[in-house]
């Protein structure tokens, strides 16, 4: 039985997700990641399926996308850390169950603040497979023009199916005049790239820090431009539920 506390959360999380598209699950036009290469990855599964990437962020969070949670409660989803060929039972993996969700102000209706804290039942160990990923100071911006990556499990184009290996793409950070001032919006310059079904979530990373969190993309996989959710925007509200009082115990 989920934590009282978690069905409350969960209540008004679904009361307000009926509209929007679907999130986003896959990589386009990039190439197969390494392993250990991106070792705060995490795989959000429900029944043993990827649905959602994720980024750890502490030993017992991870920063996920408000629109993973749509169509789906947390209660029976699970998170999964160290893993790299979703096929195998990797004794590298770490899994959890999710103890309490955070958001902060999502609107599923305009895709703003889409983005949720996922506290794990336990601590994560950290590992050569399982390490943290720092996120930006407080309004920090990233200029257009920048190069970033972003890697996840999702579908390799429309329509496809899910990436059995993570897969990493290299994206360019947008002018403002192609996003919104809420988001860090990415595409790849001179062909398709970007994320898909598949990806949603998953962190976009920029000069080491994790500057995204994939939120949408309106046009189909590849074409760009993709919208992140600014985390720079959040790190004070992140702080405070890292170390919020209400956290030991739900
Ligand atoms: C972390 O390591 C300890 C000691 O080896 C083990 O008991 C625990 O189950 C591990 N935790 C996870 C999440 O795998
Ligand atoms: C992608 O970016 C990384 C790090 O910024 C760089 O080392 C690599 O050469 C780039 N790869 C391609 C194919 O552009």
């Amino acid at each position: 039985m989920p934590p009282l506390r978690f069905l409350a959360l969960l209540a008004g999380l679904l009361a307000s997700s009926r509209a929007g598209s679907t999130p986003l699950v896959g990589i386009v036009g990039g190439r197969k990641a390494r392993p250990l290469e991106f070792p705060f990855l995490a795989s959000l599964q429900s029944q043993g399926r990827h649905f959602c990437g994720g980024a750890l962020i502490h030993t017992s969070f991870v920063l996920t996308a408000a629109s993973c949670f749509r169509n789906l409660n947390p209660g029976v989803a699970t998170v999964v850390l160290g893993a790299y060929d979703l096929r195998r039972r990797e004794p590298s993996r770490q899994t959890f169950s999710i103890r309490s969700i955070s958001e902060n102000r999502y609107d599923p209706q305009e895709n703003l603040n889409d983005l949720l804290l996922l506290q794990l039942e336990r601590e994560a160990n950290l590992t050569s497979n399982v390490a943290l990923l720092p996120l930006p100071p407080q309004n920090a911006v990233v200029v257009a023009g920048t190069g970033c990556q972003v890697a996840g499990w999702g579908n390799r184009r429309n329509g496809g199916r899910l990436s059995r290996f993570p897969r990493v793409v290299n994206v360019t950070v947008t002018p403002e005049d192609q996003c919104r001032p809420n988001n860090l919006c990415t595409g790849v310059l001179t062909r398709r790239g970007g994320i898909c079904h598949g990806d949603g979530g998953t962190p976009l990373v920029c000069n080491g820090l994790g500057h995204g969190v994939a939120s949408f993309s309106p046009n189909p996989c590849g074409k760009g431009p993709d919208f992140f959710t600014r985390v720079a925007l959040f790190r004070e509200w992140i702080d405070s539920v890292l170390n919020g009082p209400a956290q030991g115990l739900a």
